[in-house]
């Protein structure tokens, strides 16, 4: 494509080392689409006839119902998807092939494939994020009366609704796909017209071409348009930010589903076996999330780094930004696509949650509310309260088997309802502040949640 400056072939290793067909083939749908934008507005410009434009837009569409039925033979001599697409139009159709690419670059042609395609991918991504949601909320629907302690320090802090910790990860979700929608907004805007990097002599209308392809804004400075891919790490950041709430809550999983925890069982389906010890069943799912979520920051940092050292404008290096790209919509994509369904099919151990709440240290700081109910300034009471819960350690007993006489000798404000305090129902119940987790503010977060995903 470029055989009239040189007189020497490109080295076989060069064109192994340069190709990039091998991961951006898959930018062929969007490339034919932006091809067929192009070809409007060179017909407006009068440098297309209708009979040559339409043999373009035939011709790409029969090029692209061959790729799609993978009979498309790829060339890795002709570098990328665009060369692939464009020489094999020109060898089918001719001359209208060989003036596709008037007034237009592969620079901005890369720009505008990529932005077509994470602008669909942020609504792919989108739909699997609220599907998560979803299995979420309904997973908390029909535990909705389960409760287990919450953990500060991975130690047992105070009692929770099972529904109330799984709709933490609902708002993590929402904003991640807040994020992503925003993001979404930057990369929607039309670099088709920027050319190689001063546009051209030839005035094409790039308003019709953003309609073609349903871009709402064109980029405003043709230099800013070939060079940049900060839509790109946004994206990639947003992506970063879905694979880390993925993994903590993976983290969460592997810890219930285990044998000290049981609060969770997690169905066979979506569980391994032990090729060695008969009895595992292993959480390998939430084990994978965890682990690819490496990948995914490192494909951030990739993106980060290949760009910060290069000069205005276009440089080749930009080609090792698809890599990366991909990699991070895929894989996140899988984790959200498989996360869904293993949360559909487990189940709650209800006797082993409603164990573990018993724990009555669990309600050590609702005691040191009931003192300060009883006009103790707060730090009193939190060290009566530390002293109590020292005493059932000598003891060896529980806060709910102190006897009263042992709690007013801590304090002579402790009165015969005492051990009242120490039931979790009336604890739930008394949680009421919004976003605090009473049985009644948790089933109207569950009823909001279900409304808003439904
Ligand atoms: N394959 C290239 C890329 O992904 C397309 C742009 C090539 N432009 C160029 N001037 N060599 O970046």
């Amino acid at each position: 494509m470029w055989k009239g400056r040189f007189q020497q072939q490109t080295a076989a290793l060069l064109q192994s080392y340069s190709q990039s067909i091998s991961f951006d083939w898959r930018l062929w749908r969007h490339d034919i689409e932006g091809s067929i934008a192009h070809s409007a507005a060179l017909e407006k410009a009068g440098l297309l006839s209708p009979q040559e434009r339409q043999a373009i837009v035939d011709g790409l569409q029969a090029i692209g119902a061959e790729i799609e039925g993978g009979h498309f033979q790829f060339r890795a001599e002709l570098e990328d998807i665009h060369m692939n697409i464009e020489s094999e139009l020109t060898r089918r159709i001719g001359d209208a092939g060989a003036k596709l690419h008037t007034a237009r670059s592969r620079n901005d042609q890369v720009a505008t494939d990529i932005r077509l395609y994470l602008r669909a991918e942020c609504d792919s991504l989108d739909a699997l994020l609220r599907d998560l949601q979803a299995a979420l909320v309904e997973l908390g629907e029909r535990y909705s009366g389960v409760v287990i302690p919450g953990y500060t320090h991975l130690q047992r802090a105070q009692p929770v609704f099972f529904a109330h910790h799984l709709l933490a990860y609902v708002e993590m979700l929402q904003r991640d796909r807040d994020r992503l929608a925003d993001c979404r907004k930057r990369i929607n805007v039309l670099p088709l017209g920027s050319g190689a990097i001063a546009g051209s002599t030839i005035l094409l209308d790039r308003q019709l071409v953003a309609d073609l392809l349903g871009f709402p804004s064109l980029t405003r400075n043709s230099m800013d348009a070939v060079s940049d891919r900060d839509f790109a790490v946004e994206l990639l950041s947003g992506l970063a930010l879905v694979a880390m709430h993925l993994s903590r809550l993976s983290e969460d999983v592997i810890l219930w589903a285990s044998s000290e925890f049981h609060f969770v069982t997690l169905s066979d389906a979506f569980t391994t076996g032990s090729s060695l010890m008969p009895q595992k069943k292993n959480p390998d799912v939430a084990e994978l999330t965890r682990g690819k979520t490496g990948r995914v920051y490192g494909n951030l940092v990739s993106l980060l780094t290949l760009m910060k050292g290069l000069p205005m404008t276009y440089n080749r290096d930009m080609q090792e930004d698809k890599e990366a790209i991909f990699d991070s919509v895929d894989t996140v994509k899988a984790a959200l696509g498989v996360f869904a369904p293993m949360l559909r099919e487990a189940t709650v151990d209800e006797v082993r949650c409603a164990e573990a709440v018993a724990d009555a240290n669990l309600l050590a700081t609702d005691l040191a509310d009931y003192l300060v109910n009883h006009g103790v300034p707060f730090r009193k009471a939190h060290e009566v309260i530390g002293r109590a819960v020292a005493r059932c350690g000598v003891l060896e007993c529980s806060l709910r088997e102190l006897s009263l006489a042992e709690y007013q000798a801590l304090s002579p404000v402790f009165g015969a309802d005492v051990h009242e305090m120490l039931d979790v129902s009336r604890s739930m119940e008394s949680r009421q502040a919004v976003g605090a987790p009473s049985p009644a503010n948790v089933a109207a977060e569950l009823g909001r949640w279900k409304v808003l995903l439904g």
